[in-house]
């Protein structure tokens, strides 16, 4: 097995990977580490919580140290780009624990906040300047920083630094950075369509997919309820309760939807806060803190939460709705059960979410169970003539259409519009995987 103390990293690094309490390099690690030392590009695949942040910020680190030099005023050695400030904060703060007792600086470059304070910060010169791309073009466009002298560039969670959100960002910054130097590229996925792309940001790169890009984390445990939507919140709430003590996330579409979602569980005496893009950053930063400390234990989300993120001790996932990017699932599962820990993901998937439910399944490749353990009335076929309350989806009551005895929760398979799920099919269908970036919504 391969140590740290074998892969000719700096003392330095040593001693504060030990402090940090990281004994052993994981997979990603031991793989990553000597390629990216030696200078190569990598492009790095793993499974959300394994490691990825120390797979590029100890060599990154190690490389500066060794060439010992300091930057001058207005200019970076290394950038890291990551694509929300949250992240791009979590991620500073590990490379500031791994700089510890150096001279290094790192820094820091994210909207929501004042840039001003940023742009005299930098004005000093930074090591490593970690970043969120809007804010760092703005700082660009100010003349506030030249990225001239950036030898090293970083994308974390790189598919989604890539895709239509951020590409013409990325474009631009990319434009100002010298060509000869290192490039590292990383996430837990990696749409197919995607890697030509990501290979145009790379020379020669090593390629390292740990685990093939999109499989989930190994330790959790996933389920999905087949639920009408008027159903949804009860389930929700009755799933809170049940474990009231435990550290849990619930993922939705919108933000309104979401802040929505908070009030009624705050209503209803759960302890909880919102993230999403229509919080100011202090906001954000106040939900995230509470949630880390224990002050709440329910933080409800958009997928600004979905990436990255290391939040000790997440138990559950709830996927309130399910994304319409599949990837999305694999990140938002991924804030439980990290680092070897173990956690549960539990999807509430309503009739007219099938789709998204399949597009999840062929990307992960599995089927996910059916939940088991509450007698939930069986659902109604969506593709049958809709009655009942507006805007809901049915199942609302017992026996309706479609009910099975025994309270199986599971949608009977009609139309060629979805298998029972449940069933040993590990590749459902020819589904509808929707191109990336397509049909997304604001976060
Ligand atoms: N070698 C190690 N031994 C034990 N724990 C580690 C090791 N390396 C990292 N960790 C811990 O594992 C957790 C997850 O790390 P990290 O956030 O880098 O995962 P990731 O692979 O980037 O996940 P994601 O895909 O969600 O971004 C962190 O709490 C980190 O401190
Ligand atoms: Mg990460």
């Amino acid at each position: 097995m391969t140590e740290f103390s074998s892969m000719g990293l700096p003392k330095h690094i040593l001693t504060r990977l030990a402090n940090m309490g990281l004994k052993d390099p994981t997979p990603i690690q031991a793989r990553a580490i000597p390629h990216a030392l030696n200078g190569e590009d990598v492009l790095g695949l793993a499974q959300t919580g394994t490691g990825k942040t120390a797979a590029f910020g100890v060599p990154l680190i190690s490389r500066m140290l060794d060439y010992g030099r300091k930057p001058a005023g207005k200019t970076v050695r290394g950038l890291v780009l990551a694509p929300t400030r949250e992240l791009a904060n979590q991620i500073a703060e590990t490379l500031k624990a791994l700089t510890e007792g150096t001279p290094m600086k790192v820094g820091l470059v994210v909207g929501g906040v004042s840039i001003n304070p940023q742009i005299s910060r930098i004005a000093r010169g930074t090591d490593i300047l970690v970043a969120t791309p809007g804010r760092l073009l703005d700082i660009l466009d100010r003349d506030a920083l030249d990225l001239g002298s950036c030898d090293f560039l970083v994308l974390d969670e790189a598919d989604q630094m890539l895709d239509l959100g951020f590409i013409h960002a990325l474009r631009k910054i990319s434009a100002l950075l010298p060509e000869e130097r290192q490039t590292m590229l990383f996430s837990a996925t990696m749409p197919k369509q995607m890697n030509e792309i990501a290979n145009s940001y790379l020379k020669r790169p090593v390629r390292i997919e740990v685990t093939p890009p999109g499989k989930p984390a190994a330790k959790v445990t996933q389920s999905v309820h087949f639920i009408a939507k008027a159903e949804k919140l009860s389930l929700l709430k009755e799933l809170l309760a049940n474990h009231k003590d435990e550290r849990t996330l619930v993922f939705g579409r919108t933000k309104y939807g979401m802040e929505k979602l908070m009030r009624v569980l705050e209503k209803a005496g759960f302890a909880a806060a919102a993230i999403h893009g229509n919080k100011s950053q202090g906001q954000r930063e106040r939900a995230l803190a509470a949630f880390k400390s224990g002050e709440i234990k329910v933080l409800v989300a958009t997928d600004v939460a979905a990436r990255g993120l290391d939040i000790p001790d997440v138990k559950f996932v709830y996927n309130y709705e399910l994304p319409n990017v599949p990837d999305a699932y694999v990140h938002r599962i991924g804030r439980t059960a990290r680092a070897g820990k173990d956690g549960e993901a539990v999807a509430f998937c309503a009739p007219d979410e099938m789709e998204e439910l399949k597009a999840i399944q062929k990307v992960m490749k599995i089927t996910i169970p059916t939940a088991s353990g509450r007698p939930w009335e069986a659902m109604p076929d969506p593709a049958a003539p809709r009655g009942g309350r507006p805007g809901g989806h049915g199942g609302n009551g017992a026996g309706k259409p479609g009910g099975k005895p025994g309270g199986q929760r599971r949608r009977r398979g009609g139309k060629g519009r979805g298998k029972p799920q449940g069933a040993a099919t590990p590749n459902p269908g020819r589904s509808s995987s929707k191109p990336a970036g397509a049909k997304r919504q604001a976060r």
